[in-house]
Order: structure tokens, then C-alpha cells, then sequence
């Protein structure tokens, strides 16, 4: 079966599997289609593609949902030369997304992004392949990940096909305001990860390689928190105050959790941050993302 043209568009709230281990995946994606979720966020580096086509399998017979209210997105690693990770022609990055499908157990994907642009000399020649895979039906929408303005220029200056989605970090401290006003000027939606980086426990479990360990003072995460203050006010959690800022500033949010009860929390978010609030988060803007180890993969060359 080919991608139909009139489904879903990416709802906003997404739920995120980074971290989901293969094995907690098809469980967690239940939860999270029953609690109301319909667009779920992958990769082919996150290793959970199998649990979460299971999960999907299961729901939909259980819940009777069809696979067309789904929204699932996933990547093509791009490769990366300073990793020792070779970079990926047209024909690896369009078979990386049959072995995308068939772990998943799907027919076409609704977004299919590239994860970053670690590779310089093959950066179009990935876009193409995701322009032909689009044209396929493999995917029903393409869109790119970790992008600046310059990695999306080249993509405008070659003439090809506009990406649809940037899928970036954006949280209160890493705001991108150039880089986001640029996407909207070009009519590229903003897809907002890792929002939760200023609760301080964010990735804080063992074994969830967090950057933030080691950045978090630099940072200024501390118990004097103005997202403390502002949960008290509108009586919600600080994970729902970062929320909703970043559905309030027109973003896609992929929140992710393991935890029945958060994931729940993750997506109620039925209350409005008043402009006096808004204001004061849009001051605390402190640079570049620190979800990656090795920095924010917008300022790759
Ligand atoms: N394109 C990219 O390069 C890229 C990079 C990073 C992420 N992403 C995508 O974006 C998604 C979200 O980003 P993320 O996983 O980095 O981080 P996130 O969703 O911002 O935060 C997840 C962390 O916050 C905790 N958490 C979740 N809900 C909470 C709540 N209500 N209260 C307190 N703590 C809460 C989680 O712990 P528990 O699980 O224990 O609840 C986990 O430690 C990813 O899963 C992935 O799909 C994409």
C-alpha cells in the first residue's frame, strides 16, 4: 500500500522514544496510544524501531485505530566522517528507509526526516533520496533535522523540494530565535525536541548518556527555578510549563517518557501561559542545545 495524500498532519504533540529500549517499546507505545497520543517520534539510531511496530500492531487491533490516525515519523542516520561512521549514498539512505519499514511493520511512513547534516559532500544526495522516496509513497512527508539556515539554503539553492519539517532542540534555554524565524519565514514547520532540558531530572536515570551531567551548573538548573514558580501559579507541573511554552511559541512538542503517569501528564496541557510569563521565558535564552554529547549539530560545517 502507498501513502494516501489526505491523512492526518503531524499533530502537535508527539510522543518521543529516544531512550525507549526495544524491549519496553511495544508496552510504552500502547500507553501512550491509549492515553491519547497519535504521532510517534523514531530514529533508526534509537534501536526501538521492532518494539514500536508491535506496539502499533497491538493497538490496532485493540483499540480499533487505523493506521492512517497515526502520525509516525523516523530518520536516516546520515552517517558521520568525524565518527568513523560512513557517510550514506542515495541508495543506502533509500534502503535505510525499507529497513525502517519493515522493523516498524509498515507500508509507508507519515515523516521521514534526516537526522542531522553531519555530511557535508553528500548532504543533497541525501535529499534527493528522500525527495524520491516521497515521490514512492514510502513517505507520505519529508523534512530534515538539526538544520541551520545554511544547511537548508544549499537544499533551496540546488532548486530541490523545500523540507517540510526542522526538527530541532529548541527549550527555553536554547531558543534559535534566527534560525526559527528563518523557518517560518520559508514555510518549514518547527518540530521542538528535548523540551524538558530544564527540569533537573532530565535524562538524569542511569545509562541515559545525558550531555547534561556535565553541563547542567554551566546551565544554572537550580532549586530557585522560575518554571517552580510558575507551575505553582497555573497549578501544573514544570514538565507542562516547558510544554506548553513551546506549543505557545507554535512548535511540534515530542515529550517522551517511560513513566505511565507522565506520559499522561506530557499530554494535558490544557491551560494557557499568560504574555507576562512568556515574556520573562523568552529572556532566558542561554545559546546552543546540549542534548548531544559532542554539542548542538545545527553548527555542523
Ligand atoms: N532529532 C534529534 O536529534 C533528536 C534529539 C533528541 C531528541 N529527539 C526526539 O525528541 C524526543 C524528546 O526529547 P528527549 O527524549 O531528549 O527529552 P525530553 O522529552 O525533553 O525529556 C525526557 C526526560 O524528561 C523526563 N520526563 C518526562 N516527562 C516528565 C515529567 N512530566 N516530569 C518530570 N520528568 C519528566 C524523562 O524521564 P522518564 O522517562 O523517567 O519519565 C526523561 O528523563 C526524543 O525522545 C526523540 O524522539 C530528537
Amino acid at each position: 500500500m502507498k501513502a494516501d495524500k489526505n491523512l492526518v498532519n503531524m499533530p502537535t504533540i508527539g510522543f518521543g522514544t529516544y531512550l525507549i529500549p526495544n524491549e519496553e517499546a511495544q508496552k510504552t507505545i500502547k500507553t501512550a496510544l491509549k492515553i491519547g497520543y497519535r504521532h510517534i517520534d523514531t530514529a533508526e539510531v534509537y534501536r526501538n524501531e521492532v518494539g514500536i511496530g508491535l506496539g502499533l500492531k497491538d493497538t490496532f487491533s485493540q483499540l480499533s485505530l487505523k493506521r492512517d490516525e497515526v502520525f509516525i515519523t523516523s530518520k536516516v542516520f546520515p552517517g558521520n566522517p568525524s565518527w568513523g561512521r560512513a557517510p550514506k549514498n542515495y541508495k543506502m539512505c533509500l534502503e535505510a528507509c525499507d529497513s525502517s519499514l519493515e522493523r516498524l511493520n509498515l507500508d509507508y511512513l507519515d515523516c521521514y526526516l534526516i537526522h542531522a547534516p553531519f555530511c557535508k559532500d553528500l548532504r543533497l544526495e541525501q535529499w534527493q533520496a528522500l525527495c524520491d522516496l516521497k515521490k514512492e509513497g514510502k513517505t507520505r512527508t519529508i523534512g530534515v533535522s538539526n538544520y541551520s539556515q545554511l544547511h537548508i539554503q544549499e537544499i533551496i539553492n540546488e532548486g530541490l523540494e523545500v523540507p517540510e519539517y526542522n526538527q530541532i532542540e529548541l527549550h527555553p534555554w536554547c531558543q534559535k530565535e534566527e534560525l526559527v524565524s528563518f523557518l517560518k519565514e520559508k514555510n518549514i514547520k518547527v518540530v521542538a525536541y528535548s523540551s524538558l532540558v530544564p527540569l533537573e531530572g532530565w535524562r538524569a536515570k542511569p545509562n541515559q548518556d545525558s550531555a547534561k551531567s556535565q553541563s547542567m551548573k554551566e546551565h544554572g538548573a537550580d532549586n530557585s527555578s522560575p518554571f517552580k514558580r510558575m507551575s505553582k501559579k497555573y497549578g501544573v507541573s514544570e514538565a507542562q510549563i516547558l510544554l506548553k511554552w513551546g506549543l505557545q511559541m507554535g512548535f511540534v512538542i515530542l515529550p517522551k517518557s517511560s513513566d505511565e503517569n507522565r506520559i499522561r501528564e506530557n499530554f494535558d496541557l490544557s491551560f494557557q501561559i499568560d504574555d507576562s510569563d512568556m515574556k520573562e521565558i523568552s529572556t532566558m535564552d542561554k545559546g546552543d542545545g546540549i542534548a548531544w554529547p559532542n554539542g548542538d549539530p545545527c553548527n555542523s560545517e
